[in-house]
């Protein structure tokens, strides 16, 4: 037996020989694995170091996100057709969060919630990204709204004005003319300098095609990005496309620049948001929406901002649309917008079918802070047309007892019933500012009192003909300088209104 002898010199040199050349690795593992897949969802073990809001990629080019971040596993949300997905697939955590494309490439452009065109018009050439979660601006970052976001539509303009910067939402149950408001909104942001994105959640595809036609006849795709997540496609898209847009729209507020960005709308986004929270088991609440809906909506909305003069004085005006069940206002998804924003116009069916359109319930409609934005010339008639709207709704509902009214509130009631005349307007028919303040001049002061309310509309529209052929620099002024020369305006309105007979003569 020979003796088994250890030289440690010989030790030291094979350890040295070992070790040469092996470096410590702190890389994270950016390799799991599919634990469970179905409805658009996955678990994923073996990605310890991933983040919030990251993004995974999956088999054949799917790309998911980080949802849940639990212990020894993370709950993810795939953005698009995920049948091909088994247990036991790779998948690789790239370092990378949600972020989508930004800039002025994107404008007449159609794109989904990650920001690639499905429009067929080639690839956006636009270097910049903005991460679709950022915090918002804080308060010393903002300053109150001050500029006027005209939307074109006169019961809006005139009673529950939008300023720049400001959440003003549109709410009401289905086919009550939301899409239409914020459409024709878009319109009338001709020449105004503001560029808008429309963000369709869960609509079909053929009215999102509906909806950018029209755009693009208006001459509006100019200035307009649609993000469009439809019903067909996955949740997750449906839930991140806001977020998508309101970070296209940040870009530009923070560049000094003014953005619209419109939801709609935020109902189908919540339904969305749960129906992934309750797959992948997060506790409901309140019809079953997860705890954290608010905060959802909250952070989303508290993006929109009017930015103070030392970051360029930028802005980002939000109109979330939210689709009501039987005018019930106290449902929970829409309680919670409602104390989110800054106001809202209120559509009801019942005014959409007998005819008033657009369908704005005045006495219910809201806006808390454009009042400060709107030019002086508006202000100063909008009181009086409060005040007359106000008068005829409370004896509209004598007049439908037939009781005998007198004659100061027959009077009214006839006002009124001008008033409300004058207040509806057709679709794809924004009305310059200028001739809105006229023509609601001309119903409160008493210069429509002697017309038959079926030719009200009639004596509106050559009205307004006559202002523009006669008396252009009345109607310049009113736009330039925000003011009216009242006593002016009076009478060119009191000898049109004389001269005035319905065939045109
Ligand atoms: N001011 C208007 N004058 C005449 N028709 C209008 C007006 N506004 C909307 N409409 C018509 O009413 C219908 C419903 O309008 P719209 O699609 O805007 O409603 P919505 O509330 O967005 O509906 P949905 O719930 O389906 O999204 C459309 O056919 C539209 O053309
Ligand atoms: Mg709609």
């Amino acid at each position: 037996m020979s003796e088994l002898t250890l030289d440690p010199a010989d030790v030291t040199a094979a350890l040295r020989r070992n070790l040469d050349g092996w470096e410590p690795s702190v890389e994270a593992e950016t390799v799991g694995y599919v634990t469970a897949v179905g409805d658009g969802v996955a678990t994923v073990s073996g990605l310890p170091g991933a983040m919030a809001s990251e993004l995974l990629e999956f088999p054949d080019g799917l790309i998911g996100a980080t949802f849940n971040l639990d212990p020894g596993e993370i709950g993810a949300v795939l953005m698009g057709e995920s049948s091909h997905i088994e247990e036991g697939d790779e998948v690789r955590s790239t370092g990378r969060v949600l972020s989508v494309p930004v800039g002025d490439a994107l404008l007449g452009r159609i794109v989904d919630s990650l920001g690639y065109p499905i429009d067929g018009k080639g690839p956006i050439n636009t270097s910049e990204s903005r991460l679709l979660e950022t915090q918002a601006p804080s308060v010393v970052q903002r300053q109150p709204v001050k500029e006027p976001l005209q939307t074109g539509i006169k019961a809006i303009d005139a009673l529950t004005p939008i300023g720049r910067g400001q959440r003003q939402l549109i709410i009401g149950d289905r086919q009550t003319g939301k899409t239409a408001i914020v459409v024709d909104t878009i319109i009338n942001q001709a020449g105004a300098g503001v560029k808008c994105i429309y963000v369709a959640i869960g609509q079909k595809n053929s009215t999102v095609a509906g909806v950018a036609s029209v755009l693009e006849k208006a001459g509006a795709m100019e200035y307009t990005v649609i993000v469009n997540a439809s019903a067909a496609d996955a949740a997750a898209l449906q839930m991140y496309a806001p977020y998508a847009g309101s970070a296209i729209g940040q870009y530009w507020m923070y560049k000094g620049e003014h953005a619209l960005v419109v939801f709609d709308d935020l109902s189908k986004q919540a339904v969305a948001y749960r129906e992934l929270s309750l797959l992948l088991r997060r506790p409901p609440g309140r019809e079953a929406y997860p705890g954290d809906i608010f905060y959802l909506h909250s952070r989303l909305l508290e993006r929109a901002a009017k930015l103070s003069d030392e970051l360029g004085g930028g802005s980002l005006t939000a109109l979330p649309i939210i689709e009501t069940k039987a005018n019930d206002v106290s449902a929970y998804i829409p309680t919670n917008v409602i104390s989110i924003t800054d106001g809202q116009i209120y559509l009801e069916a019942d005014l959409f079918y007998s005819g008033l359109r657009p369908a704005i319930n005045a006495g219910q409609s809201v806006s808390r802070v454009g009042g400060n934005a709107q030019i002086k010339a508006m202000k100063d008639i909008a009181g009086p047309l409060r005040l007359n709207l106000a008068q005829f709704r409370e004896l509209e509902a004598f007049a439908e007892f037939g009781s005998e009214l007198d004659a100061t509130s027959l009077a009214q009631l006839e006002r009124g019933r001008r008033v409300v005349e004058v207040l509806k307007q057709g679709q794809f028919e924004p009305v310059p500012i200028a001739e809105q303040v006229v023509v609601i001049f001309a119903v409160t002061t008493g210069y429509m009192d002697g017309i038959e309310v079926s030719q009200i509309a009639q004596f509106e529209a050559d009205l307004v003909d006559h202002m523009r052929t006669r008396h252009n620099s009345l109607l310049d002024e009113i736009a330039e300088t925000g003011r009216m020369d009242v006593n002016a305006v009076a009478a060119a309105v009191e000898a049109f209104a004389e001269s005035w007979t319905s065939d045109g003569t």
